[in-house]
């Protein structure tokens, strides 16, 4: 049976990878996971300088089904980043995901990642920085997308928002497919919003008691699934040539498989890391694949290809 999949031409030994940014961050866990089986690892979003990040708590959990984080993209910088990536040897492709504040950052952040990544990925999508939902401005999410792949020479993915106004998702593909990339991961966190305390009067400081932040784990999983599967559908019917990525609310082998089933040709978790961090999150990976294998070997599939994009044809 094979687990195998290409990405923009790009071999992975299976369709498991990291999100970027929740718990893998640093290269010595990154090269943990490569040892416990991950099909590719993704590095946190780097910005050119180093970023504290925001204060207080930066990651809530509402209820088993509901996390929301506001980090504000906390990294070490581009250089001090990719340098520390370089110390190690990696057997599978690493993705580098950058961020950035205007154009000229976007791209020199790309251009010093591709000393160690394989494929560049384009945070679109942080709802947790000012200006960090620029995929919603679709003329600016084509410049930036445009320059970074004129500039590298490794495959570009644009990791985008979930949308619910599907003519906006329609137009994004086109202003990014246009731009030149090889893929999309669909999709980022949600932007949303907590009330810590309903008892203002008892707040000393108002401020403290709203939680901004970006809403990811199971609640998201049928956003990003319909995004997947929208998206698909759109890149069919237009006969465009894009790879796609899910991402949401991966916790089992189940939402791995749907977002196969919608058209995705990789997948990533990240809220997952993070909530069985107690337990051996290590070995999600592997829980992954293994439950693949069992519905794999169930309906007779040898490869993704088998079953991947089913329920949309
Ligand atoms: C704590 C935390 C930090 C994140 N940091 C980043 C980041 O640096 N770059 C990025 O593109 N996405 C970031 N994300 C979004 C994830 O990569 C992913 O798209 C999102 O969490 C949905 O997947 P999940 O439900 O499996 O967590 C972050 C998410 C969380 C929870």
């Amino acid at each position: 049976m094979d687990l195998s999949t290409k990405l923009a031409g790009i071999t992975l030994r299976n369709p498991t990878m990291n999100a970027s940014g929740v718990l893998i961050i640093f290269p010595p866990m990154m090269k943990a996971f490569e040892d416990h089986g991950i099909g590719a690892v993704v590095g946190k979003s780097v910005t050119k300088e180093p970023r504290e990040g925001n204060n207080g708590p930066t990651v809530i959990q509402r209820s088993e089904d509901v996390c929301m984080n506001r980090m504000g993209l906390p990294n070490p910088g581009v250089e001090e980043y990719i340098e520390e990536i370089k110390k190690y040897e990696f057997n599978i492709p690493v993705i580098i995901s950058v961020a950035g504040f205007s154009l000229e950052e976007y791209v020199s952040n790309a251009i010093k990642g591709v000393e160690v990544g394989k494929i560049i990925e384009v945070n679109l999508s942080c709802p947790n920085v000012e200006g960090g939902t620029i995929c919603f401005a679709i003329d600016q999410t084509y410049k930036i997308c445009r320059e970074i792949v004129d500039n590298v020479d490794v495959p570009v993915f644009s990791k985008l928002s979930p949308y619910t106004n599907l003519l906006g998702l329609n137009k994004t593909i086109d202003a990014v497919y246009k731009s030149g990339v090889d893929g999309i991961t669909l999709t980022n966190t949600a932007p949303s919003l907590s009330i810590i305390s309903l008892d203002i009067a008892v707040n000393e400081r108002r401020n403290n008691n709203l939680f901004k932040g970006g809403l990811s784990s199971k609640a998201l999983f049928p956003i990003s699934l319909r995004n997947v599967y929208e998206a698909s559908k759109y890149i069919e019917k237009e006969g465009l040539e894009l790879d796609l990525i899910g991402v949401g609310g991966i916790e089992t082998h189940e939402e791995m498989i749907s977002y196969i089933l919608c058209g995705a040709k990789a997948t990533q978790f990240g809220s997952a890391a993070a909530l069985h961090f107690n337990e051996n999150y290590k070995e999600i990976p592997r829980s992954l694949c293994n439950g693949l294998e069992d519905f794999m070997r169930d309906n007779n599939y040898k490869s993704l290809e088998d079953f991947r994009g089913e329920v949309y044809r």
